[in-house]
């Protein structure tokens, strides 16, 4: 959905809803973002709403066709786009490939670590390399990168860091446990980068989303039947982090909890 309709019982559109905040969030910032997972899913449609928002974006994920479409489609909106791909979830070389891509994009004012894997399977008795590899992608990548981007974002003079949790973080459903405690662990690192970061102009805000349409249903690690028509969108989701990330220097939305408005599914 583009950003200029779903503004019910309003004449104006989203974008000029939110054009008085855009000209006053950290004016003297660049107005330039990276995000991981930004091939498809709530990452992408993240990717479009910092777009649409005038931000150039740096576009991480695995599949260089899928970022490259993206690239194109975020370059039709004036802004710079480019892809870079990167496996979250290989710790090995990770650090200085993350480098690579900050020293090729260059200055940043916002990060959003959206990249993320879900996966279902009772505690009793899922192999240890699966607990690993959520554990990696989901929870130490985003340590990974936080380490790779605050020197960008204090040399700018401060910034936005946005962290993908959920709400497994938060209520325990069952098979969920790992992706549970990956995210639960998330929220945690959030919390505690938001107040150790404060007093250099950062701000991190935790972002726990309920279900939401995307591919991740659709991943073989993850077995379930939920009605997909009652979760939700994933621009949804990306149209409430930019609110975040457009409000002045001076607030920050530290957690945000987005639901579907019939609950946890
Ligand atoms: N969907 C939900 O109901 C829901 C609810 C709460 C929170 N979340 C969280 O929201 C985030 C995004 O989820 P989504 O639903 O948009 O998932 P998705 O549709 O499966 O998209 C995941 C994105 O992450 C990238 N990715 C996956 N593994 C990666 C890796 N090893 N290295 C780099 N990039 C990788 C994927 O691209 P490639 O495959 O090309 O790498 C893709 O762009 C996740 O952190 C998820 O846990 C989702």
């Amino acid at each position: 959905m583009p950003l200029g309709t779903g503004c019910p019982k309003s004449s104006k559109s989203f974008v000029d809803w939110y054009f008085p905040l855009q000209t006053s969030t950290f004016p003297d910032l660049p107005r330039r973002a990276l995000v991981t997972g930004a091939s498809r899913g709530i990452g992408k449609a993240i990717a479009h709403a910092l777009a649409q928002a005038g931000y150039d974006v740096a576009l991480i994920g695995r599949s260089l066709d899928g970022l490259r479409s993206v690239q194109q489609e975020l370059t039709d909106y004036g802004v710079v786009a480019k892809a870079y791909a990167v496996d979250l979830a290989e710790m090995e070389g990770l650090a200085s490939r993350l480098a690579e891509v900050l020293a090729d994009f260059g200055s940043l004012s916002v990060v959003v670590n959206n990249a993320g894997m879900g996966y279902t399977g009772a505690l009793a008795t899922m192999p240890l390399a699966d607990w690993q590899r959520v554990m990696d992608l989901n929870l130490t990548s985003v340590f990974q990168c936080i380490q790779a981007v605050l020197p960008v974002l204090r040399q700018a003079g401060g910034g936005t860091i946005v962290n993908i949790s959920s709400v497994a973080a938060q209520s325990a459903f069952p098979d969920w446990g790992a992706y549970s405690v990956s995210k639960a662990a998330l929220a945690s690192l959030s919390r505690v980068l938001a107040v150790e970061e404060r007093a250099h102009g950062i701000r991190v805000v935790t972002v726990s989303p309920g279900a939401v349409n995307t591919s991740l249903w659709d991943t073989d690690t993850v077995q379930a039947d939920f009605d997909r028509s009652a979760m939700l969108t994933p621009e949804v989701v990306a149209h409430t982090i930019l609110h975040t990330i457009l409000l002045p220097p001076e607030a920050v939305i530290e957690d945000l909890t987005l639901m579907p408005s019939g609950g946890a599914l």
